[in-house]
């Protein structure tokens, strides 16, 4: 089968545009998919970014019929997408518009699903499946993290705060991903660190996984490379637009390689750790990231030496994902969350299945454990 022995597959959403001031592109975009339109968004950052107000002029200039919802929280329940369905559902929309951070983006794109489908997230979470298309959906990320803008899945909390679950469909993939830089210049640094984290992480985790192939490979390092280069810049100069630019790369290359190839056990523990210890979710990825490299390392060791050298110019990826998160100043000891030993079992009991199926070695339960005690 070839030098890489394995299949490879590249499902992506309809269109990707990517660049500078591309948001001026949205009406045109959105006209071309129907006259009704509906805004999903979150809560303040939109108002105070400007990128409401450039939204909004760009789908007022084609005579679009814009409505919008907002009101996305971090970390959405599912009682909040349901509200948030009924909400778009009496607006009537021929096309849904999220702008955002992955939350906001994820649920835009759970409305648009469960609206053509019905039923509700449990049902999904359960195992139902999408029988039908979505409502076209345009994701317009506003932060460099999830991938969001690129995945077929939605992670949604539970409203009793004990897991995270995605629904998923090969539907769900945007009709369009809009990747506009420019709208990402306002995030505050802490937000940088921790959603860039998250993005570097998504392509390493792919890079890894035992479904990695060619193609996510080539997406995977090129997002490994650029977030070596530019994330700290981003971190330290908010207005950088090179190191913006990079990171929505970064953020998408992730966002296309998970889909394809699967994350792994730093994914799979990050879920417990942000819903009941309120860490953000790219961080709760880079707290456990190095000792899960120092863990697959055997299975794995040429493609690790590679990341050391791309993230901090040597072939030690452990050392260099410590570098990175020092300068980040992010804190790897779970104890600094208020995580303590008797939360292991629950950490470990709500990581398992989904990410952690595509780790590159198997764990149990043991192994796990000990990982995690050892970063108290
Ligand atoms: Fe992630």
């Amino acid at each position: 089968m070839g030098i890489y022995g394995i299949r490879s597959t590249l499902k992506t959403p309809g269109q990707i545009i990517f660049g500078s001031n591309t948001v001026d592109e949205l009406g045109d975009i959105a006209k071309s998919l129907g006259n009704r339109v509906c805004l999903v968004y979150g809560g303040k950052s939109i108002f105070k970014s400007g990128t409401y107000d450039r939204v909004i002029s760009v789908l007022k200039k084609q005579s679009l019929t814009v409505e919008e919802v907002g009101g996305v929280t971090h970390d959405p329940d599912e009682i909040l997408v349901k509200e948030m369905v009924k909400k778009v559902a009496d607006k009537d929309p021929d096309v849904i518009i999220g702008v955002g951070g992955g939350s906001t983006l994820d649920v835009a794109k759970a409305v648009a699903i469960l609206l053509t489908n019905g039923g509700e997230v449990a049902d999904y979470w359960a195992g139902k499946k999408f029988e039908k298309p979505s409502i076209p959906y345009i994701a317009v990320p506003t932060t460099s993290g999830t991938g969001s803008e690129a995945t077929n899945n939605a992670v949604i909390s539970s409203r009793d705060k004990k897991f995270k679950k995605s629904i998923r469909s090969p539907y769900m993939l945007p009709k369009v991903a809009l990747v506009d830089p420019t709208l990402t210049l306002s995030m505050p640094p802490d937000v940088t660190a921790s959603t860039g984290l998250d993005a570097l992480i998504q392509n390493l985790e792919a890079h890894t996984s035992k479904n990695a192939g060619p193609i996510t490979d080539t997406l995977a390092l090129k997002g490994i490379e650029l977030a070596g280069k530019f994330l700290i810049r981003a971190y330290e100069n908010p207005e950088d637009l090179d190191a913006r630019e990079a990171m929505s790369l970064v953020s998408l290359f992730g966002g296309i390689t998970l889909v394809n190839a699967g994350l792994g056990l730093a994914h799979g523990l990050s879920h417990p750790l942000g819903i009941k210890f309120g860490i953000p979710h790219g961080k709760a990825c880079a707290i456990v990231m190095a000792k899960v490299i120092e863990y697959n390392y055997p299975a794995r060791k040429e493609k690790y030496d590679e990341v050391g050298k791309l993230l901090a110019g040597i072939p030690d990826a452990v050392e260099a994902f410590k570098r990175l998160t020092n300068k980040l100043n992010i804190s790897t000891k779970l104890s600094d969350y208020g995580v303590k030993e008797e939360d292991i079992p629950y950490i470990i009991e709500y990581s398992k299945g989904g990410s952690r199926n595509y780790n590159p070695i198997p764990h149990d339960d043991e192994t796990v454990a000990r990982m995690l005690k050892e970063l108290l």
